[in-house]
């Protein structure tokens, strides 16, 4: 991989050790990945955060980086802790978890990571432009400003996303370049979607019938919005590892069925039926009776949380049963301005910020079964609890019917 003197001086160690490593790490992943050079990105994304998800190794480590008088060179945002960062004793998360993660949530701090603490960055200030390069983790914000926006990203991990926004630059390779962001994966939808989990219930299925085959690209899609398009993403990135899909006529690459195939034939072509989309909804059954409810995965946008105000506006979330609304204080900040927040709040539901269903210690906490909208949190909460917790998936309507009364 070419690197420039400037570069190359970073490699060799002379601006100290943390650089040295960071850089290593990016020209490591560029050889194993054929980049020709690093390219400079303004944005990142940096997951690792949740003490639940990381624990005492990158606390640590983070810690010890947070020590050396380093900062990142772009704009960056931390992914969602394991805890809303002031509310955390309203969730029950304990007291040993929540010492831990606020250290954690410092330390990124230091290094210049804004504790923001979503996986929908783009909806709060960091969202790159079309075309724009960027160095983001997290696989849902991936999806989405790849496919919905346009942006440019590889799917990164924590530390190589931290990495690239200490050195500013990321590996020309991957997701960058033109001839990998044409469509590989025929998608035929022939359903259609009544609401926003049948769009995640879609994701989901495309996401583990490709896996690691390309980039799919849906036909037959009209209509969906923002917010639908962000939990199919986030599902199919769960399910497979989908880090950037096309939808004709809707996303911005996705013109014309020639030039999103970029002359090609695609590898194989999918049908979707209602029935395909139904195993989705049986493998995530709702037999049981959940102890919470929980929406907001990716986090909830402003328009999400109008919706949810109005759907449990002059109803009472029942007895044993709790109502988590996840979302970003930037988003908070200006549904609350709207009175959706009080609104949910007077139902008895709860909003909080910085964390979700899947990276708190809900299992901790004490809850055996949740219900949601979203598929990606209906796969990953029995795998996170080690399966101390069941999940479900309904659209947000029934979600909320089933755990409030009128
Ligand atoms: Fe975000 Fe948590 Fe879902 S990080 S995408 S809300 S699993």
């Amino acid at each position: 991989m070419f690197l420039s003197r400037e570069e190359e001086k970073i490699l060799d160690g002379e601006k100290g050790w943390i650089l040295e490593r960071a850089m290593r790490l990016l020209t490591t992943i560029g050889d194993l990945n054929n980049a020709e050079r690093l390219v400079p990105i303004k944005r990142s994304q940096v997951a690792g955060v949740s003490y639940k998800t990381v624990g005492d190794p990158t606390l640590h480590l983070v810690e010890e980086f947070a020590r050396e008088n380093v900062r990142v060179r772009t704009k960056a945002t931390q992914n969602p802790a394991g805890m809303d960062l002031k509310r955390w004793r309203e969730m029950g998360v304990p007291d040993g978890f929540a010492k831990k993660q606020l250290r954690i949530c410092r330390a990124y701090e230091k290094l210049g990571v804004e504790a923001v603490c979503t996986c929908t960055p783009y909806l709060s200030g960091n969202r790159p432009k079309f075309g724009e390069t960027a160095g983001f983790s997290e696989s849902s914000a991936v999806a989405f400003v790849n496919s919905v926006v346009g942006a440019r990203t590889n799917r990164h991990g924590g530390l190589d996303a931290l990495s690239a926004a200490l050195i500013g630059k990321v590996p020309l390779m991957g997701y960058l370049l033109n001839e990998n962001r044409t469509g590989d994966v025929y998608v035929k939808v022939c359903f259609k979607p009544m609401n926003e989990t049948d769009y995640a219930a879609l994701g989901y299925y495309v996401g583990r019938e490709v896996k690691t085959d390309g980039v799919p690209v849906y036909d037959g899609i009209k209509n969906a919005s923002l917010d639908d398009l962000k939990l199919l993403g986030a599902a199919s990135a769960a399910s497979g590892s989908v880090a950037l899909f096309h939808v004709l006529d809707l996303t911005p690459e996705a013109k014309n069925i020639r030039g999103v195939f970029g002359g090609k034939k695609p590898k194989y072509k999918l049908e979707v039926t209602r029935e395909e989309v139904q195993s989705v909804y049986d493998e995530f059954p709702m037999r049981e009776k959940p102890d919470l409810v929980a929406i907001g995965c990716p986090h909830s946008s402003v328009q999400e949380l109008k919706k949810i105000a109005e759907l449990i506006s002059g109803r009472r979330v029942k007895r044993g049963i709790r109502f988590w609304v996840f979302t970003s204080p930037k988003v908070f900040e200006e549904a609350d301005k709207s009175g959706y927040i009080s609104v949910i709040r007077s139902a008895g539901g709860d909003v909080f910020l910085n964390t979700c269903m899947v990276v708190a210690p809900i299992e901790e906490i004490g809850f055996r079964c949740v219900y949601t909208n979203s598929a990606k949190a209906a796969f990953y909460i029995p795998r996170m609890t080690k399966n101390k917790c069941k999940s479900g998936i309904a659209s947000l309507r029934t979600c909320i019917e089933l755990c409030t009364t009128s």
